[in-house]
């Protein structure tokens, strides 16, 4: 059976405050490849990490993102929510992050915002040796970042039924990877991207017996809140 890429889902998300370092050094001792994180801007244009766009699940404040600038976030927690011993954890920035990850550990940078995308690209010049795809439901996103930077890979984030037009889409933004929701892959789904040239990556798989089928199917990694377990079963199978 072949290796598996484990990412880590927001990092190791059902043991640590999603999406902070906490839970991506977390992933990184549980044996994930990489991690899977959510990128937005601050009110001054800088790259953070938050899946949501307002601050009130995932910290000890309320508002929207993008009216914080970088400074206000200093001294916003992202920990206690997750459990009080996280308390303090801060929302990192990307370039935090990859300067943590080095030129070793991977990163699926999930771009929630357009306008997210275009300061990721410049950010990335300025880390040449990093292991980071960027990914996107929005095709005209990912269109625009393979225009500006054709050397970016491109990872194609799908929840659409309709998986064939899904998968044509893919190609045609020059994606390298097909991420399905991961209720939806069939066997024929993954023959077919693999026919196009894409690896496939499903989300989010925290189940085994769900692991296991779409081991069977021939998926090349897939997405999980739960690196540690999904990592045994990924070594013992
Ligand atoms: O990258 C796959 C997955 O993260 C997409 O959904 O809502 O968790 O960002 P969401
Ligand atoms: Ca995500």
């Amino acid at each position: 059976m072949k290796k598996i890429v484990v990412w880590a889902h927001r990092g190791a998300s059902g043991k640590a405050p999603e999406n902070t370092l906490a839970a991506f050094r977390l992933a990184q001792r549980f044996g994930a490849d990489g991690v899977e994180l959510d990128v937005r801007l601050t009110a001054d244009g800088v790259p953070v990490v938050m899946h949501d766009d307002t601050l009130d699940r995932t910290t000890d404040v309320n508002g929207e993102l993008h009216t914080f600038s970088l400074a206000d976030l200093q001294s916003v927690d992202a920990g206690s929510w997750f459990a009080p011993r996280y308390a303090g954890e801060p929302i990192p920035t990307l370039d935090q992050v990859l300067r943590w990850a080095g030129s070793y550990f991977r990163l699926n940078l999930e771009i929630k915002e357009f306008a997210a995308g275009m300061a990721v690209v410049g950010l990335l010049e300025r880390f040449p040796g990093c292991r980071a795809l960027v990914s996107s439901f929005d095709y005209a996103l990912l269109e625009a970042l393979r225009r500006k930077a054709t050397w970016l890979p491109v990872g194609f984030l799908s929840a659409q039924r309709h998986w064939v037009e899904s998968i044509d889409d893919a190609v045609a933004c020059g994606a390298e990877s097909f991420h399905p929701r991961q209720d939806l892959v069939l066997p024929e789904q993954v023959r077919l991207c693999h026919a196009r040239g894409l690896k496939v990556y499903p989300w989010v798989v925290d189940d085994r017996q769900r692991f296991k089928a779409l081991l069977d199917m021939g998926v090349d990694g897939l997405f999980t809140n739960d690196p540690g377990q999904v990592c045994r079963w990924r070594d013992h199978s």
